[in-house]
């Protein structure tokens, strides 16, 4: 099932910078982040593990707290882990949106207060997505470690985003456009001199389109950026990144290729096993055909563990696995 390994996939990507995960809730994401993470910090790379998750999913990987600040992990050098404190930043982006709406009433001379904009601006669940977004990009662009790694990609949200952004460049550029001729009209009008006020609006639009721009620069960059997606041998998260993968063809968003968690080591269930076992090792053959036949870029195949994955430990052990090329009885 395997043609290409994750570490041949990384030997022809020498210049691997920003590693996403992606799949359904709970096929394994966070464990992958964490162990590819590990990887490249052995590698020698200064290496970054982030989440955008407001679930405190890293600490308890890692048991340690790396809540709110970039944290060594104790016992893996070059590994630093990071947990975006999602309230925090939340709260920050209502507070500049607030400024910016409260500026522009003052600007257009509407005598309504700001509050209800505010709140409609920010009552909903893509403004919380959208913050995340910015969280994670402004992460990109500070450019502190040769790698870094992101727990829980917001797929749907990057897709939108990126998906927008030519529409929102275009809306961008005309809005800039008209608002330097206002400016160059109220200059002709005036007979003073006056020096040009600030635009507190401008700005805020030429900086966005920048920023854009940047994002999607990165994020499509196949020297830089791959996404991976996880999957187990069932219907549901099959179905999940069959359709991830789709948008981001579409989109230009490279993908690394697809990782296959949890699958039963048959080789170690004899014939005295129980029939829910024999059972669920004949439904996983099934899907793991189907798993065969759909991607073509599987990278890894890895076992179901006899725990759950926690500690650096058994994240050096889920390593084997997920770079040793090693593939699973299956
Ligand atoms: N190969 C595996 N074997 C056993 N348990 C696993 C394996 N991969 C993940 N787990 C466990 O499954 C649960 C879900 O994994 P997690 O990485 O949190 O998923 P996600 O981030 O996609 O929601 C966790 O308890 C994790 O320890
Ligand atoms: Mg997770």
């Amino acid at each position: 099932m395997i043609t290409k390994t994750t570490v041949q996939f990384l030997e022809e990507h020498p210049g691997l910078k920003y590693i996403f995960f992606g799949g359904k809730g709970g096929v394994g994401k966070t464990v992958l982040a964490g162990t590819a993470a590990l990887w490249f910090a052995q590698q020698g790379k200064k290496t970054l593990l982030a989440s955008t998750n407001p679930v405190h999913s890293l600490s308890s990987l890692l048991g340690q707290d790396v809540f709110g600040r970039h944290t060594p992990v104790i016992g893996v050098p070059n590994l630093y882990a990071y947990e975006i404190d999602t309230r925090d930043t939340i709260e920050k982006s209502k507070k500049e949106i607030r400024e910016k709406i409260e500026w522009f009433l003052k600007y257009a001379d509407i005598k309504t207060k700001a509050d209800e904009f505010v709140e409609s601006a920010t009552m909903n669940p893509a403004f919380e997505e959208s913050a995340m977004f910015e969280n994670m990009i402004d992460l990109m662009f500070e450019d502190k470690y040769d790698v870094y790694v992101f727990d829980t990609a917001p797929t749907a949200n990057a897709r939108r985003l990126l998906g927008m952004s030519d529409v929102y460049s275009m809306w961008v550029n005309k809005m800039v456009q008209s608002r330097q001729e206002a400016q160059s009209l109220r200059e002709l009008l005036s007979y003073s001199r006056k020096k040009k006020e600030k635009d507190p609006l401008m700005e805020y639009l030429l900086n966005l389109r920048t920023r854009m721009k940047h994002a999607k620069e990165l994020l499509t960059d196949a020297e830089k950026t791959a996404f991976f997606f996880v999957t187990l041998p069932e219907a549901l998260p099959i179905a999940v990144i069959r359709r991830f993968i789709h948008w981001f063809d579409e989109f230009g968003i490279p993908v690394g290729g697809v990782v296959v968690n949890m699958v039963i080591d048959k080789s170690r269930v004899g014939e005295d096993a129980p029939d829910f076992v024999k059972n669920r090792i004949a439904m996983q053959a099934e899907y793991l055909d189907e798993i065969a036949r759909t991607f073509s870029d599987v990278r890894a195949v890895l076992p179901l563990f006899d725990t759950e994955v926690k500690g650096v430990e058994m994240l050096k052990r889920t390593a084997e696995y997920l770079f040793g090329g090693g593939e699973t009885a299956t």
